[in-house]
């Protein structure tokens, strides 16, 4: 029988994305799936009901508020599920979407007591089979431009250096910290707006990395810490406060500094201290990418954008919050793709076949027929009600 995919409207505030677009629902109809999608779901990246009707979708009334949506085999999301939301749904019901599991352990609990299979696209292995399916790496490059168009936007300067009739502008100077996806691609944006860019990282493979999209590499000298799948692992105490020392000369140096450095699992890593802060020149702006786990930066608060005093004038720190929906028609775009590309390969005559011998499957479910199957949300949940 054919499975009856969901495309569910996002209700969190100010979430403009949809998980999939016109382009993807022609794939996922073309594979034998049904597809329903919640009135209005697309309106925030731009995409109107009739353009999904005229792919082959039906257009059903979005969940009500208490979460009862209509019935469906695999509902899509963006955001985490609510636990209200996923109480709604049936047992044998599969969700596939972010889950962040770690900030959002009730909703796979009740996933696990409602018999839901919970799908986390989040933690998808990072292989290169996987990786048109990889929504982290796809949000993150989205979430790295918009990174320096935030601090352009606060920045009472120009990027480029300007040598003019009246004077020359110097260039900014520009600081990144954490340079995977988010910061390899705020490295290459702020290079193409003119800026001087340098960045660290603690991965190994990071030097190179940061020197193929233009950017200096700051080499401070400390030991690497590389984990498993590309990530990196949490520094301890000393080399951590080591770090800040080594960088607190190029915060002092830099008008802007983007931060984006994160170790899957944990709170953000403390790269700036408040000291570290008052050590820059007035005028510099921060953002914080890791503002929402923690912060890079001492006193970042998500969505807010703060002056902090400095000799001579302040300083703009802004936390970024959920950045990715400031660009909903690009950002949907990616994750659509990487929705379909995810499920497709699982439909056969599209009916959805959950093989938890694929890496694929086994390493995105949080649970199923009852039970916590990632090991490390187990133990999570596990100790949460010891
Ligand atoms: N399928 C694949 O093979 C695949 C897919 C996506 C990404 N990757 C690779 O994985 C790497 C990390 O990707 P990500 O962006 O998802 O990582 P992430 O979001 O987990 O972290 C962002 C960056 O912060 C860095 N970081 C952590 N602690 C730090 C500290 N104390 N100081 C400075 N930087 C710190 C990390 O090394 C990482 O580069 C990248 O090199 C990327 O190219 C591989």
């Amino acid at each position: 029988m054919s499975t009856t995919i969901m495309i569910r409207a996002e209700h969190a505030a100010g979430e403009r994305r949809v998980s999939a677009t016109p382009d993807s629902v022609k794939r996922l109809v073309a594979a034998g799936a049904t597809v329903l999608v919640a009135s209005g779901a697309g309106a925030g990246a731009l995409l109107t009901d009739a353009q999904y009707e005229a792919v082959g979708a039906r257009i059903v009334a979005p969940a009500d508020a208490a979460g009862n949506a209509p019935q469906a085999d695999v509902h899509f999301h963006v955001r985490p599920l609510e636990p209200s939301e996923v109480s709604a749904l049936p047992a044998g019901a599969v969700t596939l979407g972010t889950a962040d599991p770690f900030t959002h352990p009730d909703s796979v609990a009740v996933a696990r007591d409602r018999g839901v299979t919970m799908l986390a696209l989040d933690l998808l292995p990072r292989i290169s089979r996987a990786q048109s399916m990889d929504v982290l790496s796809s949000q993150s490059l989205v979430a790295g431009y918009r990174l320096v168009t935030m601090a352009a936007d606060a920045f009472g300067r120009m990027f480029p250096m300007s040598m003019t009739a009246a004077g020359t502008l110097a260039p900014a100077r520009v600081l990144v910290l954490g340079a995977g996806v988010a910061g390899l691609q705020a490295i290459a944006t702020a290079k193409r707006l003119g800026g001087v860019v340098s960045a660290n990282d603690v991965r190994a493979a990071s030097a190179d990395e940061v020197r193929s999209v233009g950017g200096t590499f700051i080499d401070l000298d400390l030991e690497t810490a590389d984990a498993a799948g590309g990530y990196a692992k949490a520094l301890g105490e000393d080399r951590a406060r080591r770090q800040q020392q080594l960088l607190a000369p190029h915060l002092a140096a830099s008008d802007i500094v983007l931060t984006t450095a994160a170790v899957p699992g944990r709170a953000a890593p403390r790269l700036v201290t408040a000291q570290m802060l008052a050590g820059m020149r007035p005028g510099s702006v921060l953002v914080d990418l890791a503002a929402e786990s923690g912060g890079n930066i001492e006193g970042s608060v998500a969505g807010e954008r703060r002056a902090v005093e400095v000799a001579g004038g302040a300083i703009t720190v802004i936390g970024a919050r959920n950045i990715q929906s400031d660009l909903p028609v690009d950002a949907s775009k990616l994750l659509a793709m990487n929705y379909a590309n995810y499920l497709t390969p699982l439909l056969a005559d599209g009916t959805l076949t959950l093989d938890f011998a694929d890496e694929l499957v086994a390493g995105c479910a949080l649970t199923h027929e009852g039970a916590v199957v990632n090991p490390r949300i187990a133990e999570l949940l596990e100790g949460a009600s010891r």
